[in-house]
């Protein structure tokens, strides 16, 4: 038996990166997949090859920043497969990179808007949803950034920060409404998000990010989806409130 068999599981940014490699592993485990994300060229490629490992497979354009596309992407979901069983908010946005003092007002909003309030539009409609059905398992992607800091990101560090809070006040209002809510926290991955820092021009920098975890390399986005899959079964069932840090080392120091 597969873990997620004929489970509905909803996933925003879907299309790239952490999200993606979650999307196939959900429908490895039998699941029918909502991938949620922004207009792309991209999303009937995608699909197709989901529903060659599960048919059950849809996408649904939507900015996760805007609460009625939120909403409207959820109904979308209940009357395509009847229930939300899985949702993995992890859509998000790196942001233009500067000190406090030199951020414009509108750098900030879009970071907060897509990675934070993003994050609330979703589990605002999800636990709706997971309170008339009596269950559900939510998680949120944050960072090591939703832990420790680094200097020029105030507004991703700050947002990611928010995510635990938000998980963990959730966790608490519906724990015994058999809804869990956890986190997880990747160090550095290596995906289309961190190779907007262009490598190829900045290898100073890759080799840098590198020094910075223990394990003396990157992360991938399928060591991610394993944590994702353990949060999203039964494997993890006394687990809510939590923030699994998957980060080769880099919090320990
Ligand atoms: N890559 C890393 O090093 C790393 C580390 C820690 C946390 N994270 C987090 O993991 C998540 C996924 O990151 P990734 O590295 O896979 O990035 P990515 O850029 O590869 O994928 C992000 C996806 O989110 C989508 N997206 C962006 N804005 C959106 C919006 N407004 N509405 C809907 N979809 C939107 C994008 O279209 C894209 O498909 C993010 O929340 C990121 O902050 C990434």
């Amino acid at each position: 038996m597969k873990k997620l068999e004929n489970k509905t599981v909803f996933i925003t940014g879907g299309l790239s990166g952490i999200g993606k490699a979650c999307a196939f592993a959900a429908a490895n485990e039998g699941a029918n997949v909502a991938i949620v994300d922004l207009k792309s060229d991209e999303s009937s490629k995608i699909i197709e090859e989901l529903k060659q490992i599960n048919p059950k497979a849809i996408f649904i354009e939507c900015d996760v920043s805007d609460f009625n596309q939120v909403q409207v992407a959820i109904q979308k979901v209940i009357s395509t497969f009847s229930s939300l069983d899985v949702a993995l908010n992890n859509a998000g946005i790196g942001g233009k990179p500067s000190k406090i003092g030199d951020m414009t007002e509108e750098a900030w909003l879009k970071v907060i808007g897509v990675n934070l309030n993003g994050i609330f539009n979703c589990m605002k409609h999800e636990l709706e949803q997971m309170s008339k059905q009596g269950k559900g398992v939510i998680i949120n992607m944050s960072s090591i950034l939703g832990k420790v800091a680094i200097a020029g990101s105030s507004h991703y560090v700050a947002a990611k920060h928010g995510i635990i809070g938000l998980t963990q006040s959730a966790a608490l209002e519906y724990a015994t409404d058999s809804i869990r809510i956890n986190a997880i926290c990747p160090g550095f991955i290596d995906t289309p998000l961190l190779n907007k820092l262009d490598f190829s021009k900045h290898k100073d920098i890759k080799q840098h990010l590198i020094n910075l975890h223990p394990m003396n390399r990157l992360g991938n986005s399928e060591e991610i989806a394993s944590g994702f899959i353990f949060l999203a079964t039964d494997d993890s069932s006394f687990i809510t409130g939590t923030s699994l840090d998957i980060d080769g080392g880099y919090l320990i120091q």
